[in-house]
């Protein structure tokens, strides 16, 4: 019985190993040889016993030695050893980015190839660095244009509203020359509709150094429209946020070719992309910059909003909602 339940357990990773079972089992001077010339001597009560389980035992030795022969053949031919190499392979599930994965490493590899770095930051905030350091004192009106999840006040923990915060610290930790982008996401207690998403990412840019001129701004948003979107008509129209002084929108020429151009820009065939300006003087003071050798840019964009245009996405949420539908269809892009 014993041996039968081993027998029965037994595997064997090699030919080599399943020759030795079939040896000690089969074989001529083998087990189960020993246990029929051992058969004589039962006495007659127990013959028919011990005659029934050596014969299970002998089925059972042969059926597990041609199984495992079969086995281990097969097995050879699937690692391709002695297979067909010529055979197809099995084919292979790939993933795919997501798109605004995609998008932000696109904007990062033209700001890359300008001498900007990439700084990162975290989500939660101190009021410090999302609101007060960028001019935007306590009860600045200007506050309320950026809907705050708030963590906790007084003192005030947030979910930081927009990357410039990033800056901030980018600009407390380094002197200029400053060039830098800070891709990250952002969070905004704002109703979710097919345009607008509590949650979305942003990438803002920093450029700060001695003589950095309203003029360098536009030629660096103008090579940054040309190499994204292959457009090389921007206008700047003025503009306010507290951080820079003078401020624009940045509106692209989208032309008006077809129907979704025509619906996109409204007609206008102008689009706005982004908000940048001069960096306050205040604001560089506060991050321990002289205003007085150094000047700076900054602009902001939102990375739905320019994924939503380059693949003509029509609802902001689809982002969000992980229906491979939707993402299976950026497999195509790197
Ligand atoms: N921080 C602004 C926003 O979140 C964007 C911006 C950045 C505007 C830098 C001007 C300069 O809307």
């Amino acid at each position: 019985k014993e041996q039968i339940a081993e027998v029965e357990r037994f595997e064997a990773a090699t030919p080599e190993a399943l020759e030795a079972f079939r040896i000690k089992y089969l074989g001529r001077n083998g087990l189960l040889n020993d246990f029929f010339a051992a058969f004589k001597s039962v006495p007659n009560d127990q013959k028919k016993v011990f005659g029934q389980t050596i014969n299970e035992l002998k089925n059972k030795a042969e059926e597990k030695v041609n199984s495992l022969r079969e086995a281990l053949e097969n097995g050879v031919e699937q690692l391709g050893v002695y297979g067909d190499l010529t055979r197809p392979a099995e084919p292979v599930q790939l993933g795919s980015r997501h798109p605004i994965s995609l998008v932000k490493n696109q904007i990062i590899d033209i700001f890359s190839s300008i001498g900007f770095n990439v700084s990162e930051g975290p989500e939660i905030e101190d009021d410090w660095h999302n609101f007060t350091a960028l001019n935007l004192p306590e009860y600045h009106p200007a506050r309320d244009m950026q809907d705050t999840f708030f963590i906790q006040t007084n003192p005030d923990i947030l979910l930081r509203t927009h990357t410039s915060s990033v800056q901030v610290r980018y600009m407390e930790g380094n002197q200029p020359p400053i060039r830098t982008i800070s891709p990250g996401r952002v969070f905004r207690n704002e109703a979710v509709s097919s345009r607008s998403h509590c949650i979305f990412h942003q990438v803002e840019g920093l450029y700060i150094d001695k003589d950095v001129s309203f003029a360098d701004l536009k030629q660096t948003l103008l090579y940054f429209t040309k190499e994204m979107f292959g457009k090389s008509k921007i206008r700047l129209r003025p503009s306010y946020f507290p951080f820079t002084e003078p401020s624009a929108e940045v509106d692209i020429y989208w032309g008006l070719n077809n129907e979704i151009d025509y619906r996109i820009t409204k007609g206008t065939g102008w689009l706005e992309i982004m908000g940048c300006g001069m960096v306050d003087p205040n604001v560089l003071k506060n991050c321990g910059i002289d205003p007085e050798v150094n000047t700076g840019f900054a602009f902001g964009m939102g990375i739905e909003r320019i994924a939503m245009l380059l693949h003509q996405i029509g609802d902001i949420r689809l982002f969000y909602e992980n229906d491979v539908r939707f993402l299976e269809q950026f497999k195509s892009t790197i």
